[in-house]
């Protein structure tokens, strides 16, 4: 019997139920089940060390990585000594080879082992065992991916949005920075919330006058959707591709905001804001404008739902057909994938 099921038909189905969001089992089993079967962004195109230590949701999945890019290829493996355990590298360097701290155990930019002191005698060694586990990694324009169990490959989590997505140029895109927001819910009910403009009219008054709510469109992907929001003139306002479970990429005319929803407790996230411009003239200008505003009311309407699905008299609803296509098909996925 699988724990939930999501009828595929939305004129029938429910959504999930709360316990979901409220039972600590279903948190933990979403870590293996869903996070480490998926793909998690590493980095952005402001990328530039030799190595780069990156802990994949720290406190959450917790995983160190490396990111090691080499003069032809990149590459992602684990940031722990085979040895006796310690976290090889603690900062971005310029570096040939990796050197571990605690004993002097030596690697290649690669990943293989290359030497160890004191290690005469040692049987049936090196093996490959002492080489650093690589890890799947993927690159999509100058934004990586690195995925601890992969369900499928990155190409099958982006492949058809990315062709809907073809009005900026990545090489132009300038990082400018980097923003945190504390909400207290659980990365479910933010991400929902994320998957339709159903609210907008509601919760977000300012941004109703630049995005013509009627035209709001949504296409649903194997793990992944791209909603459409247009301007009174029929231009793209903004263009908002999600990849499950937890990635927001937000496409307006002056650049990239990404964000990465980041669990820390059942009830709690850690939402990262990255912005990209490319054409500083347009920047935070129509349905991208201000985004802290519209983020704000977003995070009150999430609190409101994560204190509401704790009601004795809640548990599961029902979708708009017309309006809530994202929010179903990501519900059927965490279903899926919850097994
Ligand atoms: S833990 Fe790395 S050499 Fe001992
Ligand atoms: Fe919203």
């Amino acid at each position: 019997m699988p724990e939930f099921s999501i009828d595929p038909d939305i004129r029938r189905a429910r959504t999930l139920p709360s316990r979901f969001y409220t039972d600590a089992r279903f948190f933990e089993l979403s870590k293996e089940r869903i996070f480490a079967r998926t793909w998690q962004l590493v980095a952005g195109p402001e990328l530039s060390a030799t190595l780069t230590p990156v802990n994949l949701l720290p406190g959450f999945l917790d995983e160190p990585l490396l990111i090691s890019q080499g003069d032809s290829s990149t590459a992602c493996m684990s940031n722990v000594c085979t040895h006796r355990g310690k976290v090889l590298v603690e900062e971005p360097c310029e570096a040939s080879l990796i050197r571990c701290g605690y004993h002097g155990r030596r690697f290649s930019l690669e990943g293989k082992f290359l030497s160890m002191p004191e290690f005469e005698g040692v049987e049936d060694f090196p093996s490959p065992d002492d080489d650093l586990r690589p890890v799947a990694f993927a690159e999509r324009s100058g934004f990586r991916f690195a995925s601890l169990d992969p369900i499928s490959p990155f190409e099958d989590f982006i492949t058809e949005p990315a062709a809907h997505i073809t009005d900026l140029d990545p090489a132009s895109l300038k990082f400018t920075g980097r923003r945190e927001y504390r909400v207290h819910a659980h990365w479910a009910l933010y991400c929902e919330n994320y998957l339709e403009g159903f609210h907008i009219p509601y919760v977000h008054q300012a941004l109703n006058k630049v995005v013509d709510y009627g035209t709001y469109t949504t296409e649903t992907f194997r793990y992944s959707s791209l909603q459409t929001g247009f301007d009174e003139g029929g231009g793209v306002a903004g263009r908002y591709l999600f990849i499950f479970p937890n990635l927001m990429f937000n496409f307006y005319p002056w650049g990239i905001s990404v964000n990465v929803v980041k669990p820390v407790s059942p009830a709690e996230i850690v939402v990262e804001y990255l912005t990209y411009v490319a054409d500083e003239t347009s920047f935070a200008t129509g349905a991208g404008g201000d985004l802290d505003a519209v983020e704000l009311e977003d995070e009150a309407v999430v609190e409101s739902v994560q204190r509401g699905i704790r009601s004795r008299f809640y548990d599961r609803g029902r979708y708009s057909p017309t309006r809530e296509q994202g929010t179903h098909h990501f519900h059927r996925l965490i279903a899926g994938f919850i097994g």
